[in-house]
């Protein structure tokens, strides 16, 4: 089975062909985002009419690569796919919009099936990608998703496939790293740029070491919103280095996600622990989960995909597509910016 995926969520224009679940035959990404570190953030309108604009170079780029197939020459002959899986939300709906209708002409016009994705599912299907010669994930597992909008503890089964556990109560991981960056003026998105500052600095340097919010609670919420009055504050009464707080938001965001996924890895005992979303880009993140595995000889496969397939990209979207139950032919797909654990 061949799954055309396409991402128009947010900043990132996407398309992917998909093989079997793991292949990668072609993606493409194309991004606005130097247009939106101009502006120290995202405006919805700029990113929507960039996918407008970007959405088809990316779709024929994809099609050429994996098959040789030019739209130019057969619009109506459809290429060898089998599906179309499209994201349906959360993101922005102008974005949103852009993907979705597409996806409705193309799956239209060749006859073909339409899948709606969960950007959310998607961002940790990323983990069944190719890496040979690695198997891919064993489920029960543990998801953590860390992206600019959410902050997740899932637990995945056959069964259910998503069963919720917790999630932040106030800003995500991805948007304490771009509100802290920008205090910091160390520009946007916040994440790489404090991960790159925190490689020349130390938080032991500080006054005093930042909080980690809710680190000690026997659930698995999260809460972000106090780590940022604390930069806040901070910044305000101190003149520190930069690179030293940058440190210390890294240190205490990993720590309190480390130890929150440690707490439902000995509560559930799944056979796996997969991350996902933008934040899982952190290098150093993904160390310290390692290490704490191995500290806690806790006998389970880690998972974390490669940087450009933590950030959005379509090849997470085509894999998620082989996973969902959604597979009808049907034009009835609203775009659902809000979207949650539940869709
Ligand atoms: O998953 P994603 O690309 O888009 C959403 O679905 O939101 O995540 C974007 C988020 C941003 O907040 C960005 O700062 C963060 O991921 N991010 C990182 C890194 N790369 C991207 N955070 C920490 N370290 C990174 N290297
Ligand atoms: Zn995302």
């Amino acid at each position: 089975m061949i799954i055309l995926g396409l991402e128009t969520s947010c900043d990132e224009t996407a398309a992917a062909v998909v093989k079997n679940r793991r292949q990668i035959l072609a993606h493409q990404v194309a991004s606005s985002l130097p247009l939106h570190a101009q502006t120290g953030g995202i405006i919805p309108e700029v990113a929507a009419r960039r996918q407008l604009e970007y959405l088809l170079p990316v779709l024929r780029k994809v099609l050429v690569q994996a098959f040789d197939w030019t739209p130019d020459r057969h619009v109506s002959n459809p290429p060898p796919i089998d599906a179309i899986a499209v994201t349906q939300g959360p993101g922005l709906a102008g974005s949103l919009l852009v993907g979705i209708e597409s996806a409705k002409v193309l799956a239209n016009l060749w006859h073909k099936k339409l899948i709606p994705i969960n950007h959310l599912y998607a961002h940790l299907f990323a983990n069944w990608l190719e890496k040979p010669p690695r198997n891919e994930p064993a489920l029960p597992a543990i998801g953590l998703i860390i992206s600019g909008g959410h902050t997740d503890l899932v637990y995945i089964s056959e069964k259910t496939l998503f069963r919720w556990l917790g999630g932040t109560r106030d800003d995500a991981a991805g948007e304490c790293f771009d509100k802290t960056a920008r205090f910091l003026e160390l520009g946007y998105p916040g994440g790489p740029a404090i991960e790159a500052a925190a490689g020349s600095g130390n938080e032991k340097n500080l006054a005093s070491p930042l909080p980690r919010p809710m680190i000690d609670q026997p659930n698995f919420d999260f809460s972000f919103s106090g780590l940022k009055t604390a930069v806040v504050h901070y910044l305000n009464t101190n003149q520190p280095r930069r690179e030293d707080v940058a440190a210390g938001i890294q240190n205490a965001i990993t720590e309190v996600l480390v130890e929150k996924t440690l707490l439902a890895i000995k509560k559930y005992h799944p056979a796996s622990l997969l991350l996902g979303g933008g934040v899982a880009a952190n290098q150093f993140l993904v160390q310290a989960f390692r290490q704490r595995l191995d500290q806690e000889k806790q006998s389970i496969s880690f998972f974390a995909p490669p940087p450009h397939f933590c950030t959005d990209n379509a090849a997470a979207i085509a894999a998620a597509g082989f996973f969902s139950s959604k597979q009808n032919f049907t034009q009835n797909i609203p775009v659902q910016p809000n979207a949650g654990f539940c869709v």
